[in-house]
């Protein structure tokens, strides 16, 4: 397929370096996102083609800064796709979720991929392969305890998504959602980690979500889709039956509120 200029960020993150390194070594051109420029120079260097990568330090959590990012991508080589895949996630009970918390949380997954969409979009139009990729998650199409605010970030996400996908029906731009299962990423604590064992809940390597992205990147057309069985099963059984998920979710409540209780002294107070 053409080589495409790729704008990915969360680049250095578990999910965005297994991305890199599979659209690097399909001859597709980088534009790398993140905070630390030490760490972004040496994903390009050990990336296939290096020079034809080049990498923007940005603090998505800044508007101002997803201007000067934007403005930074303008002046550079033309683009055909954006990624969203910088993201945070928090778990724990609402009683213990911060402001600051859950500010962060909306900012980073849902502001920001709207914010780079608005500003990124005339450029992006320009290309005949004009795409962007959305990184949301199952917990985008299902409310699951102790995420509560990482699940309102990412319904936000799909929600802003559709919009997305509905308002530019009539221009070559193809919308994808792409929402992935657990990953084995650092994103996930040793409490999630433990819990999901407990739960019986499978985690992907962050290759198997690249190579879905890889493969979004030939398709033309707007599309959603989540990774993994049973959660993908899930998904669409929560938007016809939400009550059967519930009832199926609350039997695994107490092994869920185990884990999402504050564990230390100084995080035992609830948040007024
Ligand atoms: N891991 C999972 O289980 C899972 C499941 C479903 C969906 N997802 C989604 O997949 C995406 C990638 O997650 P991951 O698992 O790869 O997580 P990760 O390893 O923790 O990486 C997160 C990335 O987000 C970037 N980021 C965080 N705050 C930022 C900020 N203020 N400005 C700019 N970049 C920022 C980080 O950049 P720095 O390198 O600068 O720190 C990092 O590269 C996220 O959208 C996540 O919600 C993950």
């Amino acid at each position: 397929m053409t080589a495409l200029t790729i704008v990915l960020t969360g680049a250095c993150g578990g999910i965005g370096r297994a991305m890199a390194v599979a659209f690097a070594s399909a001859g597709h051109n980088l534009v790398l996102v993140g905070r630390s420029a030490e760490a972004l120079a040496e994903l390009r260097d050990g990336l296939a083609r290096s020079r034809s990568h080049r990498y923007v330090v940005a603090d998505l959590a800044s508007a101002a800064a997803i201007v000067e990012l934007c403005a930074d991508i303008a002046d550079g080589p033309a683009i055909d796709v954006l990624v969203n895949n910088a993201g945070v996630s928090s778990f724990g009970l609402l009683a213990y979720t911060s402001d600051a918390l859950m500010e962060q949380m909306l900012q980073l997954n849902m502001l920001a991929p709207m914010r780079l969409c608005r500003e990124l979009m005339p450029l992006l139009l320009r290309s005949q392969n004009a795409a962007v990729i959305n990184v949301g998650s199952s917990f985008g199409g299902i409310g699951f305890a102790g995420f509560t605010a990482y699940c309102a970030s990412k319904f936000g996400l799909r929600g802003f998504t559709e919009a997305l996908q509905r308002e530019f029906a009539n221009k070559p731009l193809a919308v994808h959602y792409l929402a992935p299962r657990a990953v084995k990423t650092a994103m996930n604590s040793d409490k999630v980690v433990a819990m999901n064992t407990e739960l019986g809940n499978a985690a992907d390597e962050p290759e198997v979500v690249a190579e879905a992205a890889l493969k979004l990147l030939t398709c033309r057309n707007s599309s959603n889709r989540y990774l993994g069985w049973p959660e993908r099963f899930f998904v669409r059984l929560n938007a016809l039956f939400p009550a059967v998920v519930s009832g199926a979710l609350k039997k695994q409540l107490a092994i869920i509120l185990r884990y999402a209780k504050p564990s230390l002294i100084s995080d035992s107070l609830p948040i007024k």
